[in-house]
């Protein structure tokens, strides 16, 4: 039986980032008995965290691709689930191939050999879209086949396997979540790991011009993030050992209209810079939620009516 949610012991690998740091508000709102937080803070930061260090979190700030760091804190508590959020952003795969690969590897494997010594029960396992690469049918369900563009993807793509070969070899109790692009409060918008809206929010406030890499016709499926936390939480109970489920919306935007959209939101009027195309760059991920539709019941915020609270938050939080 997998345990409840509620009255439980849980670790947030990555907890102090974007998703993660949302997750642990939802998870203590949910009643998990304990919520601990192991993050290196490599984009971390501990104001995600602050409602929930305030209500009894704990956060470790340390490292899972470290066993040591992992051993000491699964001996100071016995864990009935772990979610593993942690990750370096994709962007880094382009300055640091062998590290982005290496932290959704060996941090999955490590997570994976305390499970399998009885360290705790649940594993709930973050891939990503990018796994699948540019789309060779849309929209793109769960049988679309494995194909990543970069070393990040690669990570993950090789940690869904290695999830699911320990549930094979083992019968552990892990399943996979692959969220497409999310979007909200928190999402990282300092320097070259931010993602798009981010950034353009920052370009923005700052003052400077925002930017189009390419067409501008590459697409994406935002999703809010409270949105895929809210998904998560109800999957729990329901999703079998091994399998993976998209969450992602039926929109589709692309990056030009986006830019367009947080422009106009802003009130901004001035000039979009055109710069040229990002290597590896996938071109349309175009979802299918049809599995996460029919396992539970699916809520999704509108894009603008998230898109304008996102915006509220980096304007009072891009000083
Ligand atoms: N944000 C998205 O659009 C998106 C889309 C698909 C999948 N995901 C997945 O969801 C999960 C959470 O993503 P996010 O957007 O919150 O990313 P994020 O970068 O905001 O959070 C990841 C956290 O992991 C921490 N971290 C990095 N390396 C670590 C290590 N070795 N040990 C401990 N902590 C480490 C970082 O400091 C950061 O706080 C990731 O697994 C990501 O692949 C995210």
């Amino acid at each position: 039986m997998r345990p409840n949610i509620k009255d439980s012991t849980i670790l947030v690998t990555g907890g102090a980032g974007f998703i993660g740091s949302h997750l642990v508000d939802r998870l203590i709102s949910e009643g998990a008995k304990q919520v601990v937080v192991i993050d290196n803070m490599f984009v971390g930061s501990e104001e995600n965290l602050a409602a929930a260090l305030s209500l009894g979190a704990v956060l470790y700030k340390d490292d899972i691709e470290i066993t040591s760091s992992l051993d000491y804190v699964f001996s100071k508590y016995n864990f009935d689930i772990v979610f593993n959020c942690a990750t370096k952003a994709l962007n880094y795969s382009f300055v640091n191939p062998k590290n982005a690969f290496d932290t959704n590897v060996t941090g999955v494997l490590n997570l994976l050999e305390h499970q399998r010594r009885g360290s705790f029960k649940t594993l709930v396992h973050f891939s990503t879209s990018e796994v699948y690469g540019t789309a060779v049918y849309e929209p793109m369900d769960e049988n679309h086949p494995i194909n990543p563009t970069t070393t990040y993807a690669a990570g993950k793509a090789a940690a869904d396997l290695a999830v699911k070969s320990y549930v094979n070899m083992f019968d552990l109790d892990c399943f996979i979540v692959r969220p497409f692009n999310n979007y909200g409060p928190r999402q990282n918008y300092k320097g070259y790991l931010a993602g798009v809206i981010p950034i353009t929010a920052y370009k923005i406030l700052k003052g400077q011009k925002p930017e189009i890499h390419g067409t501008g016709a590459q697409s994406r499926d935002f999703i809010f993030v409270q949105d895929t936390v809210d998904a998560i939480i109800k999957l729990y109970p329901v999703m079998k050992k091994a399998d993976s489920v998209n969450i992602s919306t039926d929109g589709q935007i692309s990056i030009k209209d986006l830019i367009h959209q947080i422009s106009t939101l802003m009130g901004y009027q001035g000039e979009i810079l055109q710069k040229s195309a990002r290597g590896a760059d996938v071109e349309t991920h175009n979802a299918s939620n049809q599995k996460v539709k029919e396992m539970i019941d699916y809520q999704l915020t509108p894009f603008e009516v998230g898109l304008r609270k996102t915006l509220e938050w980096y304007k009072e939080n891009i000083k």
